[in-house]
């Protein structure tokens, strides 16, 4: 019975793993098609299918979103600071900043180690990946170097991954942006709260930013949540976290000061106008509908506490952005 349990958690961490490999195909997929430019991901992901453009638009507005918020948290905390990124996958984040020469003290990510184990295959065995990295020494599933960090780790066992974090040279009194890009909703409430209560409580100056699906119970909500069960994939979170309401009382509750939440389509609408009608001209959309429900489908969040008063509350979109 133990048994059948623990093979039963390994393989719904599997699913989960998955989506990582999905995520990365439609990156991979819309950069191709021109949506927004990464030299970095096409080494994490040979090949893509084709997507459709509500797919490649959706993903448009949740990568440029990052992109911009990352940005402007990096004009206000400048070097000496933390981008910490919890479930990051394949993300590109650290070589496509340095590539612009926006570089945080340290950049952390954690994920699990079949990940990360994947992930530091394709960084030694790409040389414009490697050759990026400053110093660094590369473990089976663990890379160390100076500005960059990939650490393995359950995010459901927070007090371990907090001392790995801490151990790996992370430093609580620097400002500190956390990541998590469709992560936290695969976790038992229980745990994401952990994760975010952490944060929350170890750092003073410092921004949470998390992107997840919303609304699980409408027609569009049940779909997405039959589709994903299909391969297996069960979105443990999404009930505890319904919509913006529940999205930003989860980081006034544990431990963070202030909050906001957008949903994508208000994101959409808020991202650069010259920007959204490049994209619009990519490719034929017949039918915006749909595209709106899908942004509507899904959240940006955001929890920040500013001892130091950098203006955190700067970072987040404008209508002018
Ligand atoms: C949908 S992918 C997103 C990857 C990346 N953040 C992005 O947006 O491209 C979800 C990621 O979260 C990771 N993840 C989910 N639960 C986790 C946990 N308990 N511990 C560590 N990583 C986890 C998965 O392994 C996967 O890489």
């Amino acid at each position: 019975m133990a048994q059948s349990r623990s093979s039963r958690r390994a393989s719904d961490d599997l699913a989960v793993q998955t989506t990582n490999d999905d995520a990365t195909s439609c990156k991979r997929y819309a950069t191709q098609k021109g949506y927004w430019e990464d030299d970095f991901v096409k080494y994490f992901c040979r090949t893509s299918d084709r997507k459709s453009p509500e797919i490649n638009r959706g993903y448009f507005a949740r990568v440029r979103l990052y992109q911009l918020l990352v940005e402007k948290f990096l004009s206000l905390a400048g070097e000496e600071s933390q981008v910490i990124n919890f479930g990051a996958g394949y993300d590109t984040l650290y070589w496509t900043l340095s590539a612009r020469s926006l570089r945080p003290k340290l950049l952390v990510e954690v994920d699990f180690e079949a990940v990360t184990a994947r992930k530091c295959y394709y960084i030694s065995s790409k040389e414009p990946l490697r050759e990026v990295l400053v110093d660094p020494v590369i473990e089976k599933d663990s890379i160390s170097s100076k500005h960059y960090k990939l650490l393995s780790g359950d995010l459901r066992d927070m007090a371990t991954v907090g001392e790995k974090l801490l151990s790996s040279g992370v430093d609580t009194s620097l400002p500190t942006l956390f990541l998590t890009e469709c992560v936290l909703v695969y976790m038992d409430p229980d745990k994401s709260r952990e994760v975010i209560r952490w944060a929350g409580n170890n750092f003073s100056t410092a921004l949470f930013l998390n992107y997840e699906p919303i609304f699980p119970d409408d027609s569009f909500g049940l779909t997405m949540q039959a589709n994903l069960a299909h391969r297996g994939c069960s979105l443990l979170g999404i009930n505890a976290c319904p919509d913006l309401e529940s999205q930003k009382q989860r980081f006034l509750g544990n431990g963070w000061q202030c909050t906001w939440a957008l949903d994508m389509a208000e994101v959409y609408q808020q991202l650069p106008k010259n920007e959204i009608q490049r994209i619009e001209r990519l490719e034929f959309l017949d039918e915006k509908e749909l595209l709106i429900q899908l942004l509507q489908h899904y959240c940006a969040s955001c929890g920040y506490t500013d001892k130091k008063r950098i203006g955190l509350d700067k970072v987040r979109l404008s209508k002018n952005s």
